[in-house]
């Protein structure tokens, strides 16, 4: 999702560009003001309750905001995201907006702010009064509102500038001057936010062949920490002559070998658009070792699945590939096989558990053909993917 809030003062031109940005994103419109006045001239208990505060330059209270916000939100199942204009408008709001962003599994991208002087504002206004019909384009309540904004809603900005969101942008010059520079500083904003995939299960559960057609279809860059370390005892390195050792027997290799070669595939891609791991973390120590590997590129896990098949497929499908060329040394013998799959029975609640928790992950049935599988899979994908793009 794509979730924005436009802040500034009164008369910044928040609704002007609002109904630029919603166009070309597709989002949904939330305007607080534009609701209340709507309540208002309906006569319904909300304005009623409202009417006088708003005709007086001061702010609704966070009850109300709050009922119309998450009315609002309910009514948009599925949306591509959110554009807040004139909320959060204090520290209260921005708390209760996490709160029902988070209930979404999702959060704001950022917080734009128009910056127009005080003298530009009122003039703007008073020009917008003549044909508004607003009950608040008066030089006497312009003045309230402006006051009201320093005392209750500048505050506002803190909190997300402690939070690296806020982005404040210029909003004089011509209409499309300010619009060009709210696109320009989104597109930035979207370039940035990585997508993370993790993909679980029985080793023969075809996490590689999944994975494999995740990356492809998203461009991501695919991570198999297995496949990265045989390359490792292939070319004979450091890393491959410890690694083997471990392999061979099917145990898995030391953390600092997994996150050795991890780093290094993530430095090799700087301009990747996300990861998808394979066959890491195995372990919870794993699963907060990739959230710090992450953090680093200030981006986390958006997604993990789980692929279920019954331990007895797996096996019987690690124990033909074991007959074929693309065998891996651990194939051959079936002690190995059961080896591999005891040590990751003994670690998978605890990882799942983690990502549970997040409420990050996905279990899919990974039984059928590949085709049949990566439908599921698809599915669950594109529907975090959407989470996050
Ligand atoms: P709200 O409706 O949100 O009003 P506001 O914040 O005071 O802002 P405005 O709508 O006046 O200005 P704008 O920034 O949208 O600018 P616009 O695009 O129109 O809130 C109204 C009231 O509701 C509040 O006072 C409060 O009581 C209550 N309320 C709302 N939300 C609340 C909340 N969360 N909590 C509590 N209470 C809440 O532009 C202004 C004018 O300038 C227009 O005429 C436009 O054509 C012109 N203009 C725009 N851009 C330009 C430009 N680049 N160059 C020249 N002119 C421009
Ligand atoms: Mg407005």
């Amino acid at each position: 999702m794509l979730n924005i809030a436009l802040f500034g003062p009164p008369g910044a031109g928040k609704g002007t560009q609002s109904k630029m940005l919603i166009e070309k994103y597709n989002l949904v419109y939330i305007s607080t003001g534009d609701i209340l006045r709507q309540e208002i001239a309906e006569g319904t208990e909300l304005g009623l309750k409202a009417k006088d505060i708003i005709e007086k330059g001061g702010l609704a209270s966070d009850e109300i905001i709050v009922q119309i916000i998450e009315r609002k939100i309910k009514m948009n199942p599925d949306v591509n995201g959110f554009l807040f204009d004139g909320f959060p408008r204090t520290y209260v709001q921005a708390y209760i907006l996490e709160g029902l962003l988070l209930k979404l599994k999702t959060q704001l991208n950022c917080m734009l702010s128009l910056e127009v002087p005080k003298k530009m504002l009122i003039e703007r206004m008073l020009e917008r009064g003549k044909t508004s019909g607003r009950a608040d384009d008066n030089l006497e309540v312009i003045q309230k509102r402006l006051e009201e904004y320093e005392n209750k809603t500048v505050p506002v900005i803190d909190f997300y500038k402690e939070k690296n969101t806020y982005i404040p942008i210029k909003g004089t010059g011509t209409i499309d001057d300010v619009f060009n520079r709210l696109t320009d500083s989104i597109s930035v904003n979207l370039k940035k936010r990585l997508f993370n995939v993790v993909i679980f299960g029985y080793p023969g559960s075809g996490r590689g062949t999944q994975a494999k057609r995740i990356a492809e279809k998203h461009n991501l860059v695919y991570i198999s920490t297995g496949r990265l370390l045989r390359d490792e005892i292939k070319k004979e390195t450091e890393i491959g002559i410890k690694a083997a050792a471990y392999m061979n027997k099917g145990n898995i290799v030391p953390d600092e070998l997994a996150i050795k070669v991890i780093e290094k595939q993530i430095k090799t891609h700087p301009n990747a658009n996300g990861f998808v791991f394979k066959g890491f973390p195995r372990t919870i120590v794993q699963a907060y070792i990739l959230d710090g590997l992450l953090r680093r590129l200030d981006t986390s896990v958006s997604m993990m699945i789980e692929l279920e098949v019954p331990m007895l497929d797996a096996i019987k499908r690690l124990s033909a590939r074991g007959k074929t060329e693309k065998s891996r040394t651990y194939d051959k013998d079936l002690d190995v096989i059961i080896n591999r799959m005891d040590v990751y029975q003994k670690q998978t609640t605890t990882v799942t558990n983690y990502y549970n928790r997040l409420n990050k992950m996905v279990n899919i049935d990974g039984t059928g053909s590949n085709g049949e599988v990566f439908e599921r899979v698809d599915v669950a994908v594109e529907k975090a993917y959407k989470n996050v793009r």
